[in-house]
């Protein structure tokens, strides 16, 4: 049985079918794949029958395990991590501001796999926000201003002790692990307007939640630039709206999305295995 493709008829995002991945695919399938999940940057299979040893295996298919700080793995496994959400949980949504997971890092993941077990019969979609796009359709007076901009990014604003998932969260009911440290205060640059390491295209990479700056300007000059930056690349034009089924493996990538949750699912359980494709090059 051959691949079936079905585009989401939005800006990125296509769904697959025809395919078991509880079993192991042949090289040339994973090569196809790989190719499906750089033009369309999120691939979903739906209807997928999955352990976590198997997750891992498709993990691995596309590259080594990335680094997870800040979220303890479930127990007994070191690369997964439970995105979870009890029924009338009242901290703050996890993840609800957009980014690109653990941009902060020297090499940050290439993509992300997201395999949903518990899924809320209404909202909890994940929204996509397509990068390439975004520069490909920037103004030029705002491009001329980023071209060459190196941001500074950083895990502060969540995961540093004050930051949104510190000490003030660990007093909360938030049933996700999530570990704050000083190690999170760390910076790190990278252009704001960065080639794909593997398709070659350009995009824009990152945005404010780990952006915490421009190298070499001015906290007032630069926090206005990153907000004009962040009102563009989030803009509705951008976006795929991802909607969630039990047993639904989704991959993205990290290098051309920007993504968030959205809640709209409160007095239902929600709880999806997360697992980081490390960086390609
Ligand atoms: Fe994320």
């Amino acid at each position: 049985m051959g691949l079936e493709i079905i585009h989401s008829g939005q800006i990125c995002g296509a769904s697959v079918r025809g395919l078991d991945l509880s079993a192991q695919l042949d090289a040339d399938v994973v090569a196809q794949l790989r190719i499906l999940w750089l033009e369309h940057q999120v691939l979903s299979f739906p209807e997928q029958d999955l352990d976590d040893d198997q997750l891992e295996r498709f993990t691995q298919y596309f590259g080594p395990f990335g680094d997870d700080p800040y979220i303890n793995p479930i127990p007994d496994r070191t690369h997964i991590a439970a995105i979870r959400r009890v029924a009338n949980e009242q901290a703050p949504l996890f993840a609800e501001n957009w980014h690109t997971d653990w941009s902060f890092q020297e090499r940050p993941p290439a993509g992300t796999c997201l395999y949903g077990i518990t899924i809320p019969p209404h909202g909890g979609n994940t929204l996509f926000a397509n990068q390439y796009a975004a520069l490909d359709a920037m103004p030029e007076t705002l491009r001329s201003r980023l071209e060459g901009a190196e941001a500074i990014h950083s895990a502060r604003g969540g995961y540093a002790p004050d930051g949104a998932y510190g000490e003030a969260d660990q007093q909360t009911d938030r049933s996700m692990d999530i570990i704050s440290s000083e190690q999170a205060l760390a910076t790190q640059l990278h252009p704001v307007i960065r080639t794909h390491d593997e398709t070659g295209r350009r995009g824009l990479f990152g945005c404010v939640g780990y952006v915490i700056g421009i190298e070499g300007m001015d906290g007032g000059e630069a926090n206005e630039l990153l907000a004009e930056w962040y009102h563009w690349q989030t803009r509705d034009e951008f976006v795929y709206s991802h909607a969630w089924e039990p047993d639904m493996l989704v991959m993205w990538d990290n290098r051309s999305l920007l993504h968030r949750a959205t809640g709209g699912y409160d007095g239902h359980d929600r709880l999806l295995h997360r697992t980081t494709i490390g960086a390609y090059s």
